[in-house]
């Protein structure tokens, strides 16, 4: 990593269908890792007492469901995402900059300390399906993630989530203005799954990562608190 930049903070995704798998992987992690991805699966299936309980184990929590509605229901979404004391929360760039900007006052009124990241193109998403989703006969993947990362700075968002290859355009052209979170880590040639746009951790963090999501590394591994402790090494 250059001289100055921060090590980016590893938040790791707890992809499980009930609360006794997701804190068993708390538990397993003690020590390795402090910050929890809590997603739509977890959420669904325990609801907001999950959040309680990692919050209560000492962790902070990325409370992930990529809002996408009108500007009200946002902002109220948001709102009770950060009265549950949520530190990350994520809505979808595409939704607008005035839902953009109503899910930042929805942080604000929940209280805490709740940063609004806008997810840019989902890394599962390769160019093709890009433009076969929004009727284009091309996309340009940097481009569009750029144009919503604009959108994002400009409603007063913390920051984007981005795949890895975009990573280092966000940085050059937004600096500190937006912290980026990146998912789709991978370790170099280890299967990417459901994945498109991947990337290691040290690549990651040298395009300048503020967060690095990592769900399949870690929690697939045959030993995890060891595959935690390869990640951290390889980041320090
Ligand atoms: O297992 P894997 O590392 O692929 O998990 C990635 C995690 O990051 C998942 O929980 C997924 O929901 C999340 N994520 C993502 N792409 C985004 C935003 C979040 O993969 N754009």
């Amino acid at each position: 990593m250059s001289p100055g930049r921060r090590r980016p903070e590893v938040i790791v995704a707890l992809d499980y269908h009930d609360a006794a798998h997701a804190m068993q992987m708390v538990d397993c992690l003690r020590g390795a890792c402090t910050f929890f991805k809590v997603g739509h699966e977890l959420f669904t299936a325990t609801g907001p007492r999950i959040v309680e309980r990692i919050l209560a184990s000492g962790s902070d929590v990325f409370l992930d469901l990529k809002f996408h509605d009108i500007p009200n229901t946002v902002r109220g979404g948001v709102r009770s995402a950060a009265s549950l004391g949520a530190r990350l929360v994520t809505v979808h760039g595409v939704g607008g900059r005035r839902m953009v900007e109503a899910a930042v006052e929805g942080a604000a009124e929940g209280g805490g300390n709740c940063g609004v990241l806008a997810v840019t193109l989902l890394t599962s998403l390769a160019a093709g399906d890009i433009a076969q989703s929004w009727g284009r006969g091309s996309v340009d993947v940097e481009t569009e993630v750029l144009r919503l990362a604009a959108l994002a700075a400009g409603a007063g968002a913390h920051g984007v989530v981005c795949g890895g290859p975009e990573a280092p355009h966000v940085r050059e052209q937004f600096g500190d203005r937006l912290a980026a979170l990146i998912p789709g880590i991978r370790l170099a040639g280890a299967a990417t799954h459901d994945q498109a746009r991947v990337t290691t951790p040290e690549a990651a963090a040298a395009a300048g990562a503020r967060y690095l999501v990592i769900g399949r590394t870690v929690t697939a591994a045959e030993d995890p608190a060891r595959a935690m402790a390869a990640i951290n090494a390889s980041l320090a």
